[in-house]
């Protein structure tokens, strides 16, 4: 009796087994994101924490409350996990909270100088919640809202896409705002990639950040004044007393503010520089030395020498905030009951320069009615 059998060419077999394995691995990848509950807001909202991993164990989560990201755990150089980003155990701490940690910052990131822009001929008037200026998007910024969740994960990693509706007149800005993150842990590295979006009905500014607050050698672990940093940007934008761009950019050149080659955030922060007292240390405004207007380019790279942990950061934005953590003060009391003294963590915003709406040499931060803004930000982590 003679078996009949199918026999496949070597080449197909190969291709079977290769269709096979993308399909494990985006099975993988596509598996339904943790989701958590994350408690509730003092009006009675419930919030959520959505757990975003990859296979390599890299987890980062995030919660619909303010756009949050609330932990972030990766190896250091001998694989042990650690949190490296500051925050709280539950939505109250955030909705308490003025150090933004985590949040995403909207409708516009960074200050704008005494409340008030003009646009079209209309002045607005906005919240003074920095001293005479206005600061990461007013009193209830987007950091203090209750975002809609939806899982959008699929082989590129495990997402989340988070919307909110910022209403006209909300904060004083005009326009209704329609307002998109998108979060994903990338499949394939151990990276965060934030994609923002935004359209609206009426002429309006926009400047959306995320005000994630690092300690690489984990939250609570120290200060970060051994971090090396380096900052590709051979231009600031320098400040007045109340960290108000004059409008001018300047070379970082023979200042304490050349992170061109890396160096320790703690090296020169003590030293005696005008830009560095009216900061408190580094809070500034760095304008990236970008390759294209439009790609991501690298625009940090951040080392623990400790724990062996890179950041680099790559962004679209056209500048980045360096904030050295100054107003930590030790009062505040974070995740796993840690505390968080004098600079024990840094910040790196992606984002148009501040108070552009008052500065017309700067980039634009104008959206009208049929544009669609988009903004993408990626945090990777490696070792050395
Ligand atoms: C930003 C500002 C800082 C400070 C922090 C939050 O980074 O530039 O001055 O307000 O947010 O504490």
């Amino acid at each position: 009796m003679t078996k009949s059998r199918v026999t496949l060419p070597a080449g197909m077999l190969f291709l079977v087994a290769a269709t096979m394995m993308v399909a494990l691995a985006n099975s993988k990848t596509q598996s339904k994101q943790e989701k958590r509950p994350f408690g509730k807001t003092q009006d009675g909202q419930p919030a959520d924490l959505y757990i975003l991993t990859n296979n390599e164990g890299f987890e980062v989560a995030i919660t619909n409350y303010g756009g949050t990201m609330v932990s972030l755990k990766t190896p250091d150089r001998n694989g042990k996990m650690a949190d490296v980003i500051l925050g709280y155990d539950s939505v109250s701490g955030y909705e308490n909270g003025k150090a933004y940690f985590g949040g995403t910052i909207g409708r516009y990131g960074n200050r704008i100088a005494h409340g008030k822009f003009i646009l079209n001929g209309a002045t607005y008037t906005l919240a003074k919640n920095d001293g005479e200026n206005h600061l990461h998007g007013g009193l209830i910024g987007f950091n203090k809202r209750v975002w809609n969740a939806k899982d959008v994960s699929s082989s590129a990693g495990q997402a989340l896409e988070l919307s909110y509706m910022s209403k006209d007149g909300e904060e004083g800005y005009p326009g209704n705002l329609s307002a998109k993150v998108i979060f994903t842990v990338l499949a394939d590295s151990n990276a965060l990639k934030i994609e923002y979006s935004a359209t609206t009905d009426k002429e309006t500014v926009v400047n959306l950040t995320n005000h994630a607050y690092f300690n690489l050698a984990g939250q609570g672990n120290g200060n970060i004044l051994g971090h090396q940093l380096t900052l590709h940007a051979g231009k600031f934008t320098p400040v007045d007393a109340t960290l108000i761009p004059t409008g001018e950019v300047r070379s970082v050149r023979n200042t304490p503010l050349d992170f061109l080659k890396p160096a320790a955030i703690g090296a020169r922060i003590a030293q005696d520089n005008e830009q560095l007292t009216f900061g408190k240390g580094y809070d500034h405004n760095w304008v990236l030395d970008r390759t294209s207007a439009e790609a991501l380019s690298v625009a940090a790279e951040a080392y623990d020498p400790q724990s062996g942990r890179v950041l680099n950061v790559s962004t679209t934005e056209p500048g980045i905030q360096f904030y050295s953590g100054n107003f930590l003060d030790g009062t505040i009391q974070g995740k796993d009951g840690k505390d968080y003294p004098h600079r024990s963590a840094f910040c790196l915003e992606t984002q148009h320069f501040p108070d552009s709406p008052n500065h017309p040499n700067f980039p634009s931060t104008v959206l009208k009615p049929g544009q669609h803004f988009r903004s993408t930000t990626v945090y990777k982590f490696s070792t050395r």
